[in-house]
């Protein structure tokens, strides 16, 4: 009998059911009675032991469903030694409750701050098995994270259809993409949808590059340009403030992201017409495109072993097109940011999209 906690955390994305499932059906399919406490809101769940016992039929059908049937929430990694809102030590009501229900593990999944929870209990002695979601794919340890693939085709769909438009009314458009601190998300929907323009974090960006890319464009013929601009996406002047200068400047920043602040200045500069789409969360949102499918359930598969085993205190991750396992204490803490000398710039840079940087 192993009795198994499971709990998702972080911002939610496409695939976390289906990577449940994959765990559970790879349990079931092995004879092993199994006994699952899934926990509600993430990290805040365990700590409160809110749970609901979960069998089989929780999880038939839930493939192709997106967010998460367990929900989520965000505990941030940094407030995890302070007390929680009722005053307890949120560490020890999660080992509490571990301990209580007897449970042989937990599976988490989540992203970059979901890691260094799990990597922090697992410290702490508790048996931990960790799947890599995030459509942001900047965990370090695996090629991919799934919820990525599914977030590149929506975000891909929006620059298609902003394509047409742009295209009607010859004006400068700049669609926003999700991502955080990485542009991996921007790179892939940016060069999938033929964007002009991409911009990412990893690559600051000056405005007068960006003006001499839609000059060329304009000279060819092109009526039109696209930028894909990431969330995260900076100019070279506010690449050299410390961490401390740029979040101040940010918060006294007149607009909601930087998108809008590339748009003024290039409106500005030029007198072109320039419009802002942002589609934000929807980046996040709807069922999981087939290849998350697939990866999810290989993941959670895995996972599945694992347990069987009683091998804990790994990630399953994907690497060089092979699931393997990382020890959770190398991915905890790391990101894995977009290389500006990577192949795939220099690739794209040779079909000439600039990154606003020469
Ligand atoms: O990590 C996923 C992500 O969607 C990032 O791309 C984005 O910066 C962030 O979460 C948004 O967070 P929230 O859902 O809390 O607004």
């Amino acid at each position: 009998m192993k009795r198994i906690g499971m709990l998702t955390s972080g911002g939610d994305c496409q695939a976390l059911n289906a990577a449940m499932r994959g765990v559970v059906k790879c349990l079931y399919t092995s004879g092993e009675q199994v006994e699952i406490f899934g926990f509600l809101s993430g990290y805040k769940g365990l700590i409160k032991s809110d749970f609901k016992m979960l069998t089989g039929d929780d999880f038939s059908g839930i493939l192709t469903k997106g967010g998460t049937i367990l929900g989520s929430s965000r505990v941030p990694f940094k407030t995890i030694d302070e007390p929680d809102e009722e005053g307890n030590n949120k560490v020890e009501c999660m080992k509490h409750t571990y301990h209580k229900l007897n449970l042989d593990c937990l599976v988490i999944l989540g992203g970059n701050g979901t890691h260094k929870t799990a990597n922090r209990l697992r410290t702490e002695g508790l048996n931990v098995i960790t799947l890599p979601k995030t459509i942001d794919n900047d965990l370090w340890g695996t090629d991919m994270t799934f919820g990525f693939q599914s977030a590149v085709d929506i975000a891909t769909d929006v620059i298609d259809c902003i394509h047409t438009t742009a295209d009607s009314h010859g004006r400068v458009f700049i669609v926003e993409v999700m991502g955080h601190k990485a542009g991996w998300l921007t790179l892939n929907a940016g060069m999938a949808s033929g964007a002009d323009i991409i911009l990412i974090p990893e690559i600051p960006y000056s405005i007068d590059c960006i003006i001499e890319a839609i000059r060329r464009r304009e000279k060819r013929g092109s009526k039109f340009t696209i930028l894909a601009v990431a969330e995260g996406a900076i100019s070279k002047e506010d690449a050299k403030l410390s961490k401390k200068e740029y979040k101040k400047k940010l918060e006294k920043m007149k607009h909601p992201s930087v998108s809008y602040e590339v748009a003024d200045a290039i409106a500005e500069k030029t007198g072109l017409e320039v419009r802002v789409t942002v589609p934000g969360h929807m980046q996040r949102g709807g069922s999981p495109c087939p290849y998350d499918r697939v990866f999810a359930s290989r993941l959670g598969a895995e996972a599945g072993k694992l347990i069987l085993k009683g091998e804990y205190g790994f990630m399953v991750g994907y690497k060089d097109r092979e699931i393997v396992r990382v020890p959770l204490e190398d991915v905890a803490g790391k990101l894995k940011l977009v290389s500006p000398d990577a192949t795939i710039i220099k690739e794209a840079k040779m079909l000439g999209i600039s990154f606003g940087d020469e």
